[in-house]
């Protein structure tokens, strides 16, 4: 393929709602880091954009739950997004937001050109209007069964399961998502994006991105066979981008019509704060750029088919180049899931880890063709085994050798052995290897690749025995130390995209002038010193982590996925959120007896039991084996959520869950019960 003049990459802008974790990383973030920082290595012309999305229904649902305004939300995300992506080596040239000015100028600028152009039109729908909350439910303001996959809690415009975007009416037992009720249907006015009549136009584009990741192109193939329908892009909510049309004062944009758009507004933002307002034009107006989106799965529909419609609507934007959409990540085998909190969040992450070893450890599990997982153990061994124990070992010894016996000199080489010839042919071959994996988004490769390199390094020390030859043949040791001084500076400028704290710091261990940011890549492959280069201070790249921490983050995530819902326990401040009689009225609470209860093998806390609920007897799975034995609890009635989804906790099934009051250090435990002995199956209410 010819080489663009100019990349303009994006990651995904995450939503504004809840902090960073793994998997957004892995999906987005870290893959389109590396590819950046490669590319600037190899001094092409590259900007890395990316801010937050701060408007449509995932920010306002959260704000309502939280009793505050959404401005408030969304800033301070913002924040804490900007925050922890700079800490965790994230390069991006700018961070915007979408609920910046700038951002609703621009925003609204597309959708008149769009309207003038004839790619919008105007109808009137039919949508689900929740009586109670006096509003139309946009979005996942609604949810229900999935039409097309049968799954529960598909929102109004995704399902989560089949990655099907929705049309709201379709779904199956509507509910609001605020109060619970039934929402009935109402006819509102909207916007729509005529897909249907682009569909030839998209699907001709499309052909020609033979190159695209499978993924991808499966994704779009897939979605258009059923036939493209016209999508609304406004909404009857408060909080977003105003739509500029008379008679639409209470409508905003949808927010995949803003979001995308917030790529264009942030390159603005970034080209008037080096001073050259004019220079995003360049990147997005010129024929000559490559722009790139990295994004995860459930975005493909958004970034490769309304995405360059909307661009080819307005005509004089540069379309996306390609789109190496990742798979998602999983956590300890199970769905990562922020509402039930089981996640890894990169401030918490970042708090009490370096960002490097989780940049590796998620470089070599990128979830490029399938899913993956993160396991804290592969973690553990992947900073202890590879990080610290080859590649800082590797680096450690050389320097250490070098300040012992060449008097911290890097030592003038003599003739070359094959040995000798053959690391030196490996680190030239490096740049290039490593380069061509980074280039096809083979982020995974590449780290093997690199770490290949310092394992081979690792060896060639040993081979040479240079603690030997520094007594019988100096020049040979000599030689060997020139080699692995040259290796230590070549695997400093190739571990930069990866590992790019580790990278900064090595650069000064060897004492090289200027930053490892500014070397060129293909410069790796000859390494080399001035003669009589002295190194600096030796500092230790990688630290062994413990067992005992990693085994803390495992319990951690263990619990929060045998407490499931229960995370209230740890609040003694009552919550704000009111429900309704009709939603409390939903939870069927029953009196149950306990008639069998035996421990769960290697847990210390769950126990099985056997319950009575009135003609039914049914298993369900309690954390209560430190406050009771199964023989205090055979006999007990006790109270259960009758109607709550049977769950496998530790792969035991249970079919339902007991009520029990827990101390506020969550030590201590009584169970709920009645004060008379009424029989087993009665409603609470
Ligand atoms: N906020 C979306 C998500 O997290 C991604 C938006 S990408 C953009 O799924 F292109 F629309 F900005
Ligand atoms: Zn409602």
């Amino acid at each position: 393929m010819k080489q663009a003049k100019r990349l303009l990459v994006t990651s995904a802008l995450p939503y504004a709602n809840g902090p960073i974790h793994l998997g957004h990383l892995a999906g987005a973030y870290l893959p389109a880091d590396i590819y950046v920082r490669y590319q600037r290595a190899m001094k092409r012309d590259v900007i890395y954009i990316c801010g937050s999305d701060e408007h449509g229904v995932p920010i306002t649902i959260y704000a309502e739950r939280q009793g505050v305004p959404p401005r408030e939300v969304v800033e301070k995300y913002r924040e804490n997004h900007r925050k922890s992506f700079a800490e965790f080596g994230m390069s991006f040239d700018n961070y915007s937001g979408t609920s910046k000015p700038l951002h609703h100028e621009i925003s609204q600028g597309f959708f008149l050109k769009l309207h003038e152009k004839g790619y919008l039109s105007e109808k009137k729908v039919v949508q689900f209007y929740c009586t109670h909350c006096d509003r139309f439910l946009a979005d996942r303001y609604v949810e229900g069964e999935c039409p097309n996959c049968h799954a529960e809690g598909a929102r109004g415009d995704q399902c989560d399961s089949c990655g099907r975007s929705l049309d709201q009416i379709q779904l199956i037992n509507p509910y609001c998502v605020t109060c619970g009720n039934k929402p009935e249907i109402r006819e509102t006015h909207h916007w729509f994006i005529n897909l249907k009549k682009f569909q030839p136009k998209i699907k001709a584009w499309l052909d020609t991105k033979t190159h695209w990741k499978d993924n991808v192109k499966n994704f779009c193939y897939g979605w258009m066979e059923s036939g493209l329908e016209d999508r609304a892009v406004t909404r009857d909510l408060k909080w977003g981008v105003p739509v500029p049309l008379k008679g639409y004062e209470n409508k905003v944009l949808y927010v995949w019509f803003d979001a995308p758009i917030g790529y264009i507004s942030s390159t603005v933002e970034w080209a008037e704060k080096i001073g050259q307002p004019d220079k995003w034009r360049e990147y997005w107006q010129d024929e000559d750029t490559r722009l790139i989106h990295f994004i995860g799965k459930d975005n493909i529909v958004f970034h490769a088919i309304i995405w360059p419609l909307i661009l080819m609507g307005h005509g004089e934007y540069v379309l996306p180049a390609d789109i190496p959409a990742n798979e998602f990540l999983n956590l300890e085998g199970n769905k990562l899931s922020t509402s039930k909190n089981y996640a890894v969040w990169l401030d918490e992450y970042l708090q009490k880890f370096p960002p490097d070893p989780l940049r590796y450890c998620l470089a070599v599990n990128a979830p490029e063709t399938k899913d993956s997982d993160f396991l804290w153990k592969d973690f553990q061994a992947r900073n202890n085994n590879e990080l610290a124990d080859i590649l800082g070992n590797f680096v450690n010894r050389t320097l250490t050798f070098i300040n012992k016996n060449f008097d911290r000199k890097i030592p003038a080489p003599g003739p070359l052995d094959d040995l000798d010839k053959e690391m030196l042919s490996r680190l030239k071959q490096a740049p290039e290897k490593i380069g061509n994996n980074l280039e096809a988004f083979q982020v995974r490769k590449a780290a093997a690749e690199f770490m290949d390199l310092a394992r081979f390094a690792n060896k060639y020390f040993n081979d040479q025995e240079p603690w030997i030859t520094k007594k019988a043949d100096i020049t040979k040791c000599a030689t060997t130390m020139n080699i692995c001084a040259r290796v230590c500076k070549g695997l400093a400028i190739l571990m930069q995209p990866i590992l790019p704290f580790s990278a900064d710091k090595l650069w000064s261990i060897l004492n090289i002038e200027g930053s490892v940011l500014d070397q060129t890549w293909s410069d790796a492959g000859q390494a080399h010193f001035d003669d009589g280069h002295s190194i600096g201070k030796l500092e230790i790249l990688f630290n062994k982590i413990e067992d005992d921490v990693i085994e803390a983050e495992i319990e951690k995530l263990q619990k929060i996925s045998e407490k499931q819902s229960d995370k209230q326990g740890e609040d003694t401040q009552v919550t704000n959120e009111k429900i309704s009689f009709e939603e409390f009225q939903k939870i069927d609470l029953r009196l149950a007896k306990v008639l069998e209860a035996e421990k769960v093998e290697k847990t210390d806390k769950l126990m099985k039991l056997k319950i009575q609920v009135g003609s039914e007897t049914r298993q369900i799975v309690a954390g209560i084996a430190q406050q009771y034995t199964p023989e205090q609890l055979v006999g007990k009635s006790i109270i259960v959520v009758a109607n709550l989804e049977p769950a496998k906790i530790r792969g035991i099934e249970s079919n339902g869950m007991l009520l029990a009051a827990r101390s506020a250090d969550q030590d201590d435990l009584a169970l709920l019960t009645v004060e008379k002995d009424f029989e087993s199956g009665i409603r609470i209410s």
